[in-house]
């Protein structure tokens, strides 16, 4: 028997996908399931790339540059990013396939097999996932729910620096918490990637569903932190083209984008259909994320004011991206999760969510929390809500 590699087999399965077997066999059998399990939001893309999809003219779909086409890295600098004012020119931006390649090609490139990347649990589980690919090691520093996952006083962050830390790595906005990290946390980290020569990462992905009045504070703002800030960004929320497979990886730090580029031509190019719709979606005008951002607010207003009314359940009031951790009266939301989708029905439905305990590195910790991705209409998800609700009545009466 040939054998298989201890790398793969040491990968964890998604805690996101882990209970796809049982709400596909409740939807087989005509259950009515609410996904509020993954960030896979119903929102249209805009329609200026679906026109340009249609209108897509070719008799053969050659490779690109490595770094993605001329036009498109133009595109996202003139259109998006420098408008944004954070003044990027063109070494410094690298077309990816998609955030999950942009964050691959981070560990790759800040981080050697056996050291170590600081990160704030709960954390989106795929840094684990990339970490373990190429042994490397996540160090997880404590968020808590009753404190809205902010990040705790610097000495504490300190402490889990070791002789072997490369990298800080932050969501912000942060999946699973919805927690937008503000100027003084960021700087506080600078001031410690600073001090101890470590990258920042900040994966940005969520980056327009703030829901202040204030944008986020990238990490690519920060004064005098060239050589350390690497920014990680992605096209599929942001324009709901979560199949495009399209992202970047900006740094001004020149070795950083060489690498980057190495890389790159280890894997060819992005994909260029996606490419050339990416380029049309720069087009899309700013009505559509301000309709996309009020739709979001709305869905989180009732979403977290629902929780907070089922006796026994928390959840923080997040200020970012689509999801919220919510605390259940259970003991293991695990358990909880897949009995909503083999056991429970109320006329007929159910809901699928995702236990939190698979965000934190520490075991032990979330047992008894889930994350709720808030990505359906208000009416369904209050028809989801109320599954809930009557589902955590029944389930500890049991
Ligand atoms: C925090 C975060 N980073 C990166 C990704 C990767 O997304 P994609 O590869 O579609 O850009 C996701 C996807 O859900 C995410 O939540």
């Amino acid at each position: 028997m040939p054998h298989i590699s201890r790398l793969a087999d040491n990968l964890p399965q998604s805690a996101i996908r882990a209970l796809t077997p049982f709400a596909e066999k409740a939807e087989a059998d005509g259950v009515k399931v609410y996904h509020l399990n993954i960030g896979a939001p119903d929102i249209k893309s805009p329609q200026v790339v679906v026109d340009a999809v249609h209108n897509y003219k070719f008799d053969h779909l050659p490779y690109s540059n490595s770094l993605g086409t001329r036009e498109l890295r133009q595109g996202f600098l003139d259109k998006y990013y420098n408008k944004l004012g954070l003044h990027l020119s063109m070494e410094d931006i690298l077309v990816t396939t998609a955030g999950s390649e942009a964050l691959d090609f981070f560990f790759q490139i800040t981080t050697n097999p056996g050291e170590e990347v600081i990160v704030f649990e709960p954390f989106y589980v795929n840094y684990n996932s990339i970490a373990l690919k190429y042994g490397i090691k996540l160090v997880p520093i404590h968020t808590d729910i009753r404190e809205g996952f902010r990040l705790p006083p610097v000495q504490e962050i300190e402490k889990a620096v070791t002789p072997r830390t490369r990298a800080v790595l932050i969501s912000n906005p942060s999946n699973p918490t919805g927690t937008v990290f503000d100027k003084q946390e960021l700087l506080a980290i600078a001031g410690i990637c600073r001090k101890y020569d470590l990258f920042l990462g900040s994966d940005e992905v969520y980056r327009e569903f703030c829901y202040s009045d204030k944008p986020i504070f990238s990490v690519m703002e920060i004064d005098d932190f060239d050589q350390y800030a690497i920014m990680l960004d992605s096209v599929s929320k942001r324009y709901n083209l979560c199949g495009a497979r399209i992202g970047t990886i900006i740094s001004r730090n020149k070795e950083v984008m060489s690498l980057g580029l190495r890389l790159a031509q280890a894997r060819l190019c992005p994909p260029v259909l996606a490419q050339a719709a990416t380029l049309a979606a720069l087009d899309a005008p700013e009505s559509y994320f301000e309709e996309t951002r009020s739709e979001y607010i709305r869905r989180r207003n009732f979403t977290v004011a629902a929780l907070n009314r089922i006796p026994g359940v928390f959840s923080p009031m997040p200020n970012g991206a689509f999801y919220t951790i919510a605390e259940l009266p259970v003991e293991n939301a695990a358990d909880f999760c897949r009995w909503l989708l083999t056991d429970f029905r109320l006329d007929n439905q159910t809901v699928m969510l995702t236990p939190a305990a698979g965000f934190y590195g520490t075991k032990g910790q979330g047992l008894n929390q889930v994350r709720v991705a808030y990505v359906l209409e208000v009416p369904e998800l209050e028809k989801a809500m109320a599954v809930l609700e009557n589902a955590l009545k029944k389930y500890n009466n049991k």
